[in-house]
């Protein structure tokens, strides 16, 4: 059981009066005159991995840290960098060490902002301690001891502190230091991460003493809110868990803490009160999206480093993997308690799935309003059990830049300078290009916005991975920025669509496929996703005991059909009139397996093709027979059995049916009627209803703004119905037109109907 919250919290006394004795205590003894002065040890590059040392020549010891602006007693621009003393390794922390630097390469030693405790009895014997607390109560020195102690019983797991964050309060000028702090949730407890809370603490300068404040539980949601990512850890009546954990103070002098939470499945951002030493509303009283908000649900993010840059707000976050590194994620959002959207890993190219061997901790505002950012990283070496490693895990910093719309890029770098990070501008690619057909060529100049300024740019473009379904496609401008849309690249004239793999309802690309075709007056003639090809069926797969991917989202690529003992899986379609088609297939490995299969249509060898988990597309040409079959085929010829993510065929060169041509003066006898409606939630729809009494067969197209359909031979005393979805809920008045041919006695007729529809709101 974690023990409550201590209700002596919240301390907001001023510092000013002690802190003179105390600065006296922590001072560096100046060299006597007659003794040789080592050089100063000094950089002028960064080189991640090297061995950082401060001007005395010692290993940095600021892991998990943070770089903070200030100003020195000349008003001169200065750096702090704060961050965990790992001198001992994983634990007995001799606190929160911080140093000093001018440009931000060299860093001099300005010793421990925040001390720990080994004894008791330093409130007393030690001049430091008795300075700090000497006013405190003996249940507040109870809570110092608890939190800062870095002494336990040899059963007992020991304490940590880690991921210290400073944040300056202009209003009332102190210094405030939030922690992550942790050890044994009880006394028989084996964890150091089993109370998962964060403690505060503050200063009168940015160098310390800081003097403890508290620890807590932070703001988390109700027990029966959410499913808690499928996992009972993750909800503790105790309260909010908070392990990793920065800090962010906004524009408006708003701080905020962003915590790791529900057991690190969960992150949080809670708002501070005014002094930033504790929530803006404690968590019983804390109101969700006014306090604090849950975001990125079950992502198991650790590692948070937020900044503002572009007007918007970002944040980055590494996975949960213990002391090993992952790939690096990034969020942004329009305000801090609003809505963050998941924008993928900042890192690209090799090293980028371990965030180049780093895990995140804070990003330095180098020039912030040149948009220049400075990714911190740790690389940890923890060592063996007991080891002292950790403290000389490097540090990773790296340059950020930005692309189009504010997208975050993580650049690797061996050495670099600041002169090496140019100014941001911001920059946006305007652009429709939610869909396109195979083959049409895609817009040639893009609508450009740099800086406020809009301007029509050529553009090229290159299929980063498969070419049919939705696919990655870079642009390229003609000054070198690259820009990427994910592009639905549908085939004309479309047949069949299989949306191999898929359960019930098919992916939302192969709805969105069908709604295309339809549109252009195409339709694909299958109307399941997939099927098995049974007797008397007009297609369909064949594969003994093949098995399915089957989670159904967007992409057509992530349903797949893999095939079992290595045996084929074949798409046979029937019922195809003779002529020339294109069968187009999409594969996709969810388990990034070897698999490398050869690729057959009607029987005969087109290609090879390695499956990975890039998405990749073919396409061939085929020729119908009289018989009208086509068949595909993927068959695994080494590593794993084969899988296929679609199939499609698609008509090629089909002569475009002759539009009857219609002959003054003999009419088509139909009856055309329109109605504007509301179908299921609020979809306004035009319905538009032909009968045919013309006494022969007719032919009739329906044109409405929503789109227009063709039927053909509509048999004499029947009538045809359509439902047009205007994809909005409200509609104004408008016309329907309806053309009706018919061809009897050697000769074509023709009639025309303009018939009205009313306006409706659903
Ligand atoms: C990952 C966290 O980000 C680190 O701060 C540290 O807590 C390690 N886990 C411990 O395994």
């Amino acid at each position: 059981v974690v023990p409550a919250r201590p209700s002596l919290g919240r301390r907001t006394r001023s510092l000013t009066l002690l802190l003179g004795a105390v600065l006296a205590l922590g001072a560096v003894p100046a060299a006597a005159a007659d003794e040789p002065v080592a050089p100063a040890t000094t950089y002028d590059d960064y080189q991640p991995g090297r061995e950082w040392r401060d001007t005395d020549g010692d290993l940095i010891q600021a892991h998990g840290g943070q770089v903070v602006a200030a100003t020195d007693d000349a008003g001169e621009p200065i750096w702090y960098w704060y961050g965990e003393d790992r001198t001992h390794g994983t634990t007995n922390t001799p606190g929160v060490h911080v140093y000093s630097s001018t440009d931000l390469y060299s860093w001099t030693d300005e010793g421990l902002a925040l001390q720990t405790m080994t004894s008791r009895d330093q409130f007393t014997a030690d001049p430091y301690f008795a300075e700090l607390y000497g006013d405190y109560t003996d249940a507040e020195r109870d809570v110092v001891w608890r939190d800062l102690s870095t002494t336990t019983p040899a059963d007992v797991a020991k304490p940590i502190l880690e991921r210290p964050k400073v944040i300056h309060n202009e209003a009332n000028d102190t210094w405030v230091m939030w922690v992550h702090t942790d050890g044994p949730s009880s006394p028989d407890s084996t964890s150091s991460y089993g109370r998962a809370w964060s403690g505060v603490a503050v200063a009168d300068s940015p160098t310390g003493p800081f003097r403890w404040i508290d620890s807590y539980r932070l703001n988390g949601v109700p027990s029966d809110s959410v499913p808690w990512c499928g996992t009972s850890a993750a909800y503790d009546p105790a309260g909010g868990m908070a392990r990793d954990m920065n800090l962010f103070v906004d524009t408006d002098g708003t701080a905020y803490i962003i915590y790791s939470s529900e057991e690190n499945r969960t992150m949080y951002i809670s708002k501070l009160d005014a002094d930033y030493t504790y929530l803006s509303a404690a968590p019983e009283d804390a109101v969700q999206g006014e306090d604090f908000v849950r975001i990125l649900p079950c992502s198991q993010r650790e590692a948070p480093a937020m900044f503002h840059a572009n007007g918007q707000y970002y944040l980055i976050t590494s996975g949960a993997t213990g002391w090993s590194p992952n790939p690096a994620r990034y969020a942004t959002a329009d305000s801090v308690l609003g809505t963050w959207t998941d924008r993928g890993n900042p890192a690209t190219g090799d090293g980028a799935a371990t965030t180049f061997g780093s895990q995140s901790t804070s990003v330095i505002p180098l020039d912030p309003e040149n948009n220049r950012f400075i990714y911190m990283g740790d690389r940890w070496t923890p060592g063996a059990s007991g080891s002292t490693d950790l403290g000389r895990s490097p540090y990773i910093w790296l340059p950020l830049t930005f692309g189009e719309g504010g997208s975050l890029q993580l650049n690797n770098a061996t050495t670099w300078r600041h002169e090496d990070l140019a100014p941001q501008s911001s920059w946006q690619v305007d652009v429709d290009l939610d869909w396109s057909w195979v083959g049409d060529d895609l817009p040639a100049t893009v609508d450009v916005t740099s800086d406020g300024v809009t301007e029509s740019q050529p553009v090229t473009w290159e299929f980063t991975e498969g070419t049919v379904g939705t696919v990655p496609v870079t642009g390229t401008l003609a000054d070198g920025r690259t820009f990427t849309r994910e592009v639905l690249r549908v085939p004309h004239d479309l047949v069949y669509v299989a949306d191999s793999g898929a359960a019930t309802v098919g992916t939302g690309d192969a709805a969105r496929i069908r709604e295309i075709a339809a549109a252009a007056g195409t339709p694909v003639r299958n109307d399941v996703p997939d099927q098995p090809l049974t007797a008397g069926a007009t297609w369909g797969w064949t594969s003994a005991g093949a098995g399915v991917k089957s989670d159904v989202g967007d992409d057509l690529y992530e349903t797949v059909r893999y095939a079992a003992n290595n045996r084929d899986i074949t798409y046979t379609f029937r019922d195809l009139e003779p002529g020339e088609y294109e069968v187009h297939a999409g594969f996709w490995d969810p388990w990034a397996h070897t698999r490398t299969t050869e690729l057959l249509v009607n029987g005969e060898v087109r290609g090879t093709l390695d499956i990975t988990d890039a998405r990749s597309s073919v396409s061939y040409p085929a020729t119908v027979a009289e018989g009208g079959e086509l068949t595909f085929t993927s068959r695994r010829t080494t590593g794993e059995s084969t899988m296929i993510s679609f199939v499609m065929v698609s008509r090629v060169g089909a002569e475009p049916e002759p539009e009857p041509q219609p002959q003054p003066g003999r009419e088509v006898d139909v009856v055309v009627s329109a109605r504007a409606q509301c179908w299921g939630d609020g979809r306004a729809v035009v319905a538009v209803h032909t009968a045919n009494r013309d006494g022969h067969p007719v032919d009739v197209r329906a044109t409405t703004p929503f789109g227009e359909k063709k039927w053909t031979g509509v048999a004499d005393g029947t009538a045809v119905y359509q439902g047009f979805e205007s994809g909005v809920s409200s509609i104004a008045a408008g016309t329907v037109s309806v053309a009706a041919y018919a061809y009897y006695d050697g000769a074509g007729h023709h009639q025309v109907r303009s018939v009205p529809y009313s306006a409706v709101n659903c």
